[in-house]
């Protein structure tokens, strides 16, 4: 017989299995995003994960389409993307409708995202991705407003100040210095690439020097738009934010303020969330200018920040109430089971004949708060003896009784 591979049980290699555990969390963060970005006005929308591959080739910066783009031809000769980033398909959708879109627009989206990566702590080749953007608000109001939606985010995850840093710059600034180099159009953005990896790669000088002529020494100081931002912040007492000379984004769209959050902790180094202003991004659709401004916050590093500072929730699942039964009363559980269900609680009846006990270690081993039994004294009196597993405590119910008395403490 022909030897088969043994298939194997990993899901693909920078992807992550979702089991209830992992959803229960995953759905935790996804929860807090929603709830401020509404709590700010901004609506949600979505899109395909698929994209011609044309749109990112136009503006996002030629790392991310040449080494970190899933891509193929489809059946029909189009050269198709699976998105690396949300940012470009806003920016597409807003174009589209440009006309019947009321602005200032606010809007966010939570998208699974693909970029072919070295899975590593904090990065992945797939990752969900919070992106809030407003668009049409040319004024630094918009900025301000982005960084305090994130900020409270955070609080709403319960982080502190202490915990995390808001890093600042601004990309106007970086090409007027640039200019004032003396570098042209090219050498600015092979030089702003390589300040965007300062700090990561070992040889920044030297690679600085083949492409200045002469070493980079610059004393930079905040400029106006970046005070300007910093003063409007501090006013809503969002203190932990620094100006950050050699921020600078990875993706080409960028024209003004740009920022990355990071934790405070250094087991956690690779931001959280980062953003900035991209005045010139719906403009590439060949129609008019719409200013843009925004952050794309990913799941990944959230989550190692909330563990690192023990902020997650206790695991508990939808499930309140596990009906076990006797021989013969499967029947009934599942009555009261349907019964209790038409009333709005979550119900699962153990569905196997095993020993009562068993069937209740399996309530036990999945979180659920509340067991209870039918058997023939049950069916026959209407009482039923609740049993809170966490407490070990037990209350003798009617059946109208028993929601009612699923409460957890
Ligand atoms: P980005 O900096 O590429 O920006 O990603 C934003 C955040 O997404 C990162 O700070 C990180 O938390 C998370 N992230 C990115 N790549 C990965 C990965 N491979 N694995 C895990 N997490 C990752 C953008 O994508 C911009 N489009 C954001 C934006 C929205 N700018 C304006 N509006």
């Amino acid at each position: 017989m022909p030897e088969t591979k043994k298939l194997s049980l990993e899901p693909y290699k920078g992807t992550r299995d979702f089991y209830p555990k992992d959803q229960f969390i995953q759905n935790y963060i996804f929860g807090v995003w929603r709830k401020v970005a509404e709590r700010f006005g901004y609506l949600e929308y979505n899109a395909s994960i698929l994209e011609e591959t044309d749109l990112y080739r136009a503006k996002s910066g030629e790392e991310i389409v040449s080494e970190q783009t899933y891509s193929f031809t489809d059946r029909g000769g189009r050269d198709v993307t699976i998105r690396p980033e949300m940012t470009p398909t806003v920016a597409r959708m807003v174009a589209q409708k440009r006309k019947e879109l009321s602005f200032p627009l606010r809007w966010f989206s939570i998208p699974n995202l693909f970029r072919y990566e070295r899975p590593q702590r904090g990065r992945l080749r797939e990752h969900w991705q919070l992106n809030c953007d407003i668009f049409g608000v040319d004024s630094i109001e918009a900025d301000v407003e982005i960084i305090s939606l994130a900020y409270e985010i955070m609080k709403g995850f319960g982080a502190k100040d202490e915990n995390f840093v808001i890093k600042l710059n601004n990309r106007r600034a970086l090409n007027r210095l640039f200019s004032e180099m003396g570098l042209d159009e090219e050498k600015q953005k092979t030089f702003r690439r390589l300040l965007d990896k300062k700090g990561k790669i070992p040889d920044f000088d030297e690679q600085a020097k083949a492409i200045l002529g002469k070493p980079f020494n610059a004393n930079l100081e905040p400029d106006k738009e970046t005070s300007e931002l910093m003063q409007k912040l501090t006013k809503l007492g969002i203190t932990n934010v620094v100006f950050e000379p050699f921020l600078v984004r990875g993706f080409d769209y960028y024209t003004g303020t740009v920022f990355e959050m990071y934790d405070t902790n250094p087991v956690n180094p690779r931001a959280l969330f980062g953003g900035g202003r991209y005045d010139d991004l719906v403009g590439i659709f060949g129609v008019e200018k719409v200013s843009g401004i925004g952050f794309g916050w990913g799941d990944v590093t959230t989550r190692d920040f909330l563990e690192t500072y023990n902020l997650l929730p206790e695991y508990q699942p939808p499930v309140k109430l596990y009906i076990c039964h006797l021989e013969n009363y499967l029947e009934a559980a599942n009555q009261l089971a349907s019964d209790l269900r038409k009333q709005g609680v979550n119900v699962a009846v153990d569905l196997t004949s095993r020993k009562v006990s068993q069937q209740v270690k399996t309530a036990d081993k999945e979180n659920i708060p509340f067991v209870l039994v039918v058997g023939e004294e049950e069916a026959k009196s209407g009482k039923f003896k609740l049993k809170n597993l966490k407490l070990g405590k037990e209350v003798v119910v009617n059946q109208e009784n028993i929601i009612s008395s699923l409460q957890i403490s």
